[in-house]
């Protein structure tokens, strides 16, 4: 598959702020550490911070999201979920959904799920290769009310020689030259759709994802936190968005499919 040229062209907080619609108000750093640690900082509901360049971006389990400067999308959403406590399981499982709606949607990109909120594209050799990380995080506004900071890391532009680790892939190498501006204006509405469902009808959120949810039915390796490591097949998801394993369920760890022999 050939790699195109990234497209170098800086973020614009016009534009962004056009992309993203009324009842967002949307900031742009040229460079910050982390958009989920800015976010958090002062959390604000239905502000958006965007970063050009993160220089330590956070993902999932403690671990670090890098990407070169100009080539990824990498902001973070602050929203009031207005959801049960026992529904904020479900947050990462529906906004996976809407972050997938909105890639397929603009850069055409034949996106697959993986539990609980990684983005795959299927190489030609049949590899998943991840194309988008999400780390939700839970804190309080000032006022103490429960809110939602959901940092959203997409591989754009990235050329093959970009990757930061080979299990990686871009929205350019899987052959779409969409922007950052585009993308971004396609996933911010698929997630206010989403979250309005979710408080509506998180049942059938679930139900949605359990359909979608590429893991579900494959064997999988899982890395729990605690360091087990856990092979077999993923039958399904409990009510609370838990993986079940067999029958064990898995709240939190680092899923591989296992490729069939
Ligand atoms: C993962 O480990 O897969 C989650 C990666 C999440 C990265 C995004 S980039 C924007 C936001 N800010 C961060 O520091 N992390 C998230």
């Amino acid at each position: 598959m050939s790699t195109p040229e990234p497209a170098w062209s800086p973020l614009e907080l016009d534009a962004l702020s056009a992309a993203a619609g009324p009842g967002w108000s949307v900031t742009l750093h040229g460079t910050a550490a982390s958009t989920n640690a800015l976010a958090a900082q002062d959390p604000v509901a239905d502000t958006i911070v965007v970063a050009d360049h993160q220089t330590a971006g956070r993902g999932r389990l403690d671990r670090s999201w890098e990407t070169p400067p100009g080539s990824a999308l990498t902001f973070s959403v602050v929203v009031d979920p207005g959801i049960a406590d026992h529904d904020w399981p479900l947050l990462p499982l529906a906004v996976a959904l809407a972050v997938a709606d909105g890639v397929r949607r603009e850069a055409d990109v034949p996106v697959v799920l993986k539990w609980p909120n990684d983005l795959l594209v299927r190489s030609s050799a049949g590899d998943d290769l991840k194309v988008c990380g999400i780390l939700l995080e839970r804190v309080q506004s000032a006022a103490g009310v429960p809110l939602a900071v959901i940092g959203i890391g997409i591989n754009v532009g990235l050329r093959a020689e970009d990757l930061p680790v080979p299990t990686a892939t871009s929205l350019a190498i899987a052959g779409s030259s969409v922007s950052r501006t585009a993308v971004f204006g396609s996933v911010v509405p698929a997630l206010a759709t989403i979250l309005d469902a979710l408080r509506t009808e998180p049942g059938a959120v679930l139900e949605r994802y359990r359909t979608e949810c590429d893991t579900i039915g494959r064997e999988v390796t899982v890395s729990l936190p605690d360091g087990e490591e856990l092979t077999g097949t993923a039958t399904g998801l409990d009510r609370s968005g838990r993986l079940l394993v067999g029958e064990r369920p898995i709240g939190a760890g680092d899923v591989v499919h296992v490729r069939p022999t």
